[in-house]
């Protein structure tokens, strides 16, 4: 057993910390025999709602759960954090122009950066959550010079789960008959699943569908799902964004399967085009704590296309935040 291990969650308070915590507090982030201390962070005005999460969480009796500690101070929530799940993020509400949304999320995410550059353990490890992510990670990344840039990451694995779980339903097979599916780019309607390398049964998948179905019904439903969720339940994707999340840090710490990858956005060495530094969606394996992006992947014309709007997407971000002198 090792460990304890200190775990930092911003917008504590939230839906998806509500879903998040609890699985944190049972052992699914990092394995049932890792005891965790848990740090909530959230803005003053829900620091009472985020009380009354810690109340459960205590309820709960969980064995691994050594302390719940909540703070509407960076500085204090992030002090020897080795995981950091930033979930808390401003949305975008109505009439809001992009420019107004990162400005309102580089408020959030360059403070937090600095907070994590300053306090956090050596080894944090960081996974931005709140949106747009992969930006979000990008404004923080920038604000902590001393961490390694690639302990800086966005969250994928829900459309990557999502796009497993489609193609699964689509041929009748389980969950598990897929590996090698891929998300590319930026999570936004404008990324990728890929289907191209993944495989069913170890056959490539793409090849077991038709292409009517993966340009016209697949890649949308999968993008547009977020929407979809919004549209049933009257509120956005709380417990599936959580599992994710929880997905994501497992993976990073414990590794990727022997012949399988998993999706997760990182900061790119400039592999598959993609301009180095853009914190954009590929297909990763994870050892001994780090991710890698896998390698001599060969790129076809349909998918360069969408790869290529995805990063393109991606850029504009990055000139915007920098335009605001957010980077
Ligand atoms: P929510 O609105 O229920 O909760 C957000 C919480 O963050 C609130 O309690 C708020 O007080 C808190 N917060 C705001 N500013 C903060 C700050 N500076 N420090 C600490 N806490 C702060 O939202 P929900 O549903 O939990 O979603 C959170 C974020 O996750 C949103 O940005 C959402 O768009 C994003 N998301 C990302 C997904 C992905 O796949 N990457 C999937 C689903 C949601």
């Amino acid at each position: 057993v090792q460990g304890p291990v200190t775990v930092t969650v911003t917008g504590a308070a939230g839906q998806i910390g509500y879903a998040l915590l609890f699985r944190i507090a049972s052992g699914h982030l990092l394995g049932a025999d890792v005891p965790v201390k848990l740090r909530l962070l959230e803005i003053t005005p829900a620091l009472k709602a985020a009380e009354g999460t810690a109340m459960e969480l205590a309820d709960g009796a969980f064995p691994l759960l050594q302390s719940v500690d909540i703070s509407d101070d960076p500085r204090v929530a992030f002090d020897g954090a080795n995981v950091a799940l930033l979930v808390g993020a401003r949305p975008r509400t109505k009439g809001m122009e992009r420019g107004d949304l990162l400005e309102a999320n580089g408020g959030i995410f360059k403070p937090q950066g600095a907070a994590i550059n300053e306090v956090a353990a050596d080894d944090i490890k960081v996974l931005v959550v709140g949106n747009p992510a992969n930006t979000n990670a990008l404004i923080a990344q920038a604000h902590a010079p001393d961490v390694p840039a690639e302990r800086f990451t966005a969250m994928t694995r829900l459309d990557h789960n999502r796009a497993i779980s489609q193609l699964a339903a689509k041929l009748d097979v389980p969950v598990t008959a897929i590996k090698k599916l891929t998300i590319w780019g930026n999570h936004s309607a404008t990324q990728y699943p890929d289907l191209f390398h993944a495989e069913v049964n170890g056959k490539v998948a793409a090849e077991q569908v038709d292409e009517a179905w993966l340009r016209d019904t697949f890649i949308p439903t999968v993008a547009k799902r977020g929407a979809a969720i919004i549209e049933a339940r009257g509120a956005s994707s709380a417990a599936s964004a959580a599992s994710a999340a929880i997905d994501h840090v497992f993976t990073w710490v414990n590794g990727t399967a022997e012949g399988d990858w998993t999706s997760a956005a990182i900061p790119s060495d400039g592999s598959y085009g993609v301009p180095e530094g853009l914190i954009s969606s590929f297909p990763v394996t994870a050892k001994d704590g780090k991710f890698s992006i896998v390698p001599g992947l060969e790129i076809d014309a349909f998918s360069r296309e969408r790869i290529d709007a995805s990063v393109a997407e991606l850029g504009e971000e990055r000139d915007a935040v920098r335009g605001l002198g957010l980077i």
